[in-house]
């Protein structure tokens, strides 16, 4: 996972380092005897924080693990499950990698390492139950259903559509849904979610993309006048996919969501699953308070590479790799790797003069598409020239159970069968005044000095004086 790309004595160095800090951290994990881990006082409190809003009588999940007895049966398989960490399979699912990039994120969901210890020494000792009294309180399920972020500030319901057992996979747009909005709106967060008709039960044991007919859906909005003519690029908004986690816009670069506009579904990618099923998508928007003006615009950077792949049969490892030089200074929000059945991995990385940086590592898993977005402060914020790399490693295996038959070559297209290979996160551009002031803010947040180091932000300790404001009329620096 980690690969030691500079001198090999430094990486011995270092591995060295790290195995005897694992010996070292033995004896703390011994303080909590084998024999002492119980499901009452340290494993209910972490299935509740981290599986049941998900785990729950009506969660997506196939399984509740809320009671002792409701877990107890899964505990070899929950140990298997938390530490393949951040590779295909793993749960919760959320796979960015901890040994590599930046790591401070918005949504973390993953467990610590001590964590992952707990469930492992719980389950490899018969998986006790421990004292009742020492039970946490029940957990709390949100009252807003699935909305991950709480009850939307607006929520526009898309019209219904039907996909019958045994449809082969289609894709099409659909009209038009006034926003039903009187007064122009900055979106800070948007969430989307399905809800059909579907029977949880008789999908139950099934992957999560079981319980779903929308693949994943493009969309836009538009003012209705406009709607044959515009270009989508300017109001596009994320794509929903199955499984995926809320869009949490740049707090300084807030979306427009325009009084009198409408959604336009450009692309519904609908696909059978398994039952006559009807259902809807739903998009929640989170407003900024009224009088939000956003500082910074929407980044132009894109990544990815659609037309030029080419899979092996029953291969591991097969890398993919693509390039783009920013033409602004870019601040990337948020890391969202997209591959299809074979995707295992993708990284980020920066190339700025002779200095490269791994921003982010991630695995992958087509059944569970994640971002992860990065904490204002440690956000990339790449000056414009930068080279930005991206790294797929794909597995077309018979281990690969996402994989429908690892004997077959795979090449471009947008059939889950076939691949892509892009980057779909978010980013915010910036002008020369506007990058400078970002990293004299975070110099001075963060308490950086002259040999602190922060990773993706290459400039960031360099004295760059403050530029001068410039003149309205001026335009762009
Ligand atoms: C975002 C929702 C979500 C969260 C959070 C989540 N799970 Fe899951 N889990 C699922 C779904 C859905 C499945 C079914 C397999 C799939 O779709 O990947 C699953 C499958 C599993 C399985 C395998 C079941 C089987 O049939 O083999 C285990 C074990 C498991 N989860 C444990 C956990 C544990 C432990 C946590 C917390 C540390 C957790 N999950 C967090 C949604 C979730």
């Amino acid at each position: 996972m980690y690969t030691c790309r500079i001198a090999i004595p430094h990486c011995l160095g270092l591995s060295f380092f790290l195995f005897s800090m694992a010996v070292i951290a033995q004896p703390a994990i011994e303080d909590t005897a084998q024999s002492e881990v119980t499901f009452a006082e340290h494993i209910a409190p972490i299935l509740y924080d981290n599986c049941v809003r998900c785990h729950r009588p009506g969660g997506v999940a196939p399984m509740a693990l809320i009671s002792y007895e409701q877990v107890r049966p899964w505990a070899p398989m929950i140990k298997y499950k938390t530490q393949l960490r951040d590779r295909m399979g793993a749960m919760p699912p959320y796979y960015l990698e901890r040994d590599i990039g930046i790591q401070h994120v918005k949504d973390d969901e993953r467990l610590s390492e001590e964590q992952i210890r707990l469930i492992a020494s719980w389950a490899d000792n018969s998986a006790p139950m421990g004292q009742l009294e020492n039970m946490p309180p029940l957990p709390h399920f949100n009252e807003s259903g699935d909305w991950r972020l709480g009850e939307p500030d607006l929520v526009v319901k898309l019209g219904d559509v039907t996909v019958n057992r045994g449809d082969s996979d289609s894709w099409i747009s659909d009209n038009l849904v006034p926003v039903g909005l009187a007064e122009d709106r900055y979106v800070s967060a948007v969430e989307m979610r399905e809800v059909n008709n579907a029977d949880s039960k008789a999908t139950a044991g099934t992957v999560v993309g079981g319980l779903y007919i929308f693949h994943h859906m493009s969309w836009v909005t538009a003012l209705p006048a406009e709607a044959d003519e515009q270009d989508g690029e300017e109001l596009s908004w994320p794509v929903h996919e199955l499984g995926r986690n809320p869009d949490l816009f740049d707090p300084k670069a807030g979306r427009l969501l325009q009084a009198g506009s409408s959604i336009i579904p450009t692309t519904y990618h609908l696909h059978s699953n398994g039952q006559d099923t009807t259902g809807h998508m739903e998009i929640g928007f989170y407003f900024h308070p009224e009088g939000y003006e956003p500082e910074q615009k929407r980044g132009r950077m894109s990544l990815g590479d659609g037309l030029n792949i080419s899979i092996q049969a029953n291969m591991k490892d097969q890398e993919l790799h693509t390039y783009t030089v920013l033409k602004e200074h870019t601040k990337i929000s948020s890391f969202e790797p997209h591959l299809h059945a074979p995707g295992a991995r993708m990284c980020l990385e920066a190339i700025w003069g002779n200095q490269i940086e791994t921003l982010a590592c991630s695995g992958y898993d087509h059944n569970w598409v994640k971002q992860y977005t990065f904490e204002d402060d440690y956000a990339p914020l790449l000056p414009k020239g930068t080279i930005v790399h991206m790294i797929g490693y794909m597995d077309n295996v018979a281990t690969n159970t996402n994989v429908v038959d690892s004997r077959n070559w795979s090449g471009s297209g947008n059939a889950s069968v076939s691949n892509m290979f892009l980057h779909l996160g978010q980013s915010v551009g910036l002008t020369d005044q506007q990058f400078v002031q970002e990293m004299a803010g975070r110099r001075e947040r963060l308490g950086l000095g002259k040999n602190d180091h922060l990773v993706g932000c290459p400039l960031c300790m360099a004295d760059i004086p403050l530029l001068e404001p410039m003149d309205e009329e001026a335009g762009e620096p």
